[in-house]
């Protein structure tokens, strides 16, 4: 039977880390070993975070990133590299979703939404496909969505970007799935800043569909992330697929 890896020292990149699902990302792979390179647009919160890790014992460095523009991703990559050494893990968890009836005609921010959630994980890909290829070892993993697997209503392009990352993802892994690992962490309801400064309309119908529901802490999908990497480099989890209990749909 083989082991579980250890997490300790493993070099891994978070896009998306400055709150959220990525933040307690960050936290939690720090804590238990990992050395972990911090990339979003929010310059503080990204240092406040980083200075909380290490405070707290961890190995921790970030740069400010737009996963919309390859030479930011590119560079976000160099640097976990001059600090770090090469990266194990890059965990493409950058997001956005606007909320919001197809008929509104959000022209731009279905653009927006395509360009973070769609062209920022190929970015994150470019950016460490060819050193891990090079090395013969790494892991790719991206935050998808439950609704990747069922369009919903006000998320129907949200909806549609992250199941583009699903089709996207399972090509890559049959590509380089001889040495490179490809995983998916898809959540249900968790409670992030996602969506909050929406369309006031959407976001109250989407309040009632969620109500007394107890949504996901972030760290428990930070959890699902450390599972995926833990696993021994000949087992490649694919997707795990993480509902708060009471979320049906
Ligand atoms: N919360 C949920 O219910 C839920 C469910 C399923 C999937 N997800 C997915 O989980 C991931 C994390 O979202 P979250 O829920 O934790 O929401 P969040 O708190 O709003 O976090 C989103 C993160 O993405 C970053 N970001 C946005 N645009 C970016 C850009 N152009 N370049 C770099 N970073 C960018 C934000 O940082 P800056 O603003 O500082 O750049 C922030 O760190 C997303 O992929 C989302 O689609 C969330």
């Amino acid at each position: 039977m083989s082991d579980t890896q250890p997490i300790k020292d493993k070099v891994i990149v978070i896009t998306g880390a400055s709150s959220g699902i990525g933040e307690a990302t960050a936290k939690h792979l720090a804590s238990l070993g990992a050395k972990v390179v911090l990339g979003a647009r929010r310059a503080e919160k990204l240092e406040t975070i980083c200075i909380a890790i290490t405070d707290a014992g961890g190995s921790a460095t970030y740069k400010v990133t737009d996963v919309v523009e390859l030479e930011s991703v590119t560079a976000l990559a160099a640097h976990a590299i001059d600090q770090f050494g090469p990266i194990d893990v890059l965990i493409n968890n950058a997001g956005i979703n606007t909320l919001g009836a197809i008929d509104k005609l959000q022209v731009e921010a279905w653009n927006r939404m395509i360009d973070v959630n769609i062209k920022g994980p190929l970015n994150g890909i470019a950016a460490v496909l060819p050193s891990m290829q090079a090395r013969g070892s790494g892991h790719i993993i991206t935050t998808s969505s439950i609704v990747a697997h069922q369009g919903m209503s006000l998320m129907a392009v949200y909806s549609g970007t992250k199941a583009a990352i699903r089709f996207i993802h399972d090509g890559l892994r049959q590509e380089v799935g001889g040495s490179i690992r490809v995983s998916m962490v898809s959540p249900g309801g968790a409670y992030t800043e996602i969506g909050t400064d929406d369309d006031p309309e959407a976001l109250e119908h989407l309040m009632k569909e969620f109500e007394g529901l107890t949504l996901l802490d972030p760290l428990d999908v930070a959890r699902a992330f450390a599972f995926a990497i833990s696993q021994p480099a000949s087992v490649d989890i694919n997707e795990i697929i993480v509902r708060p209990t009471a979320q049906q749909a």
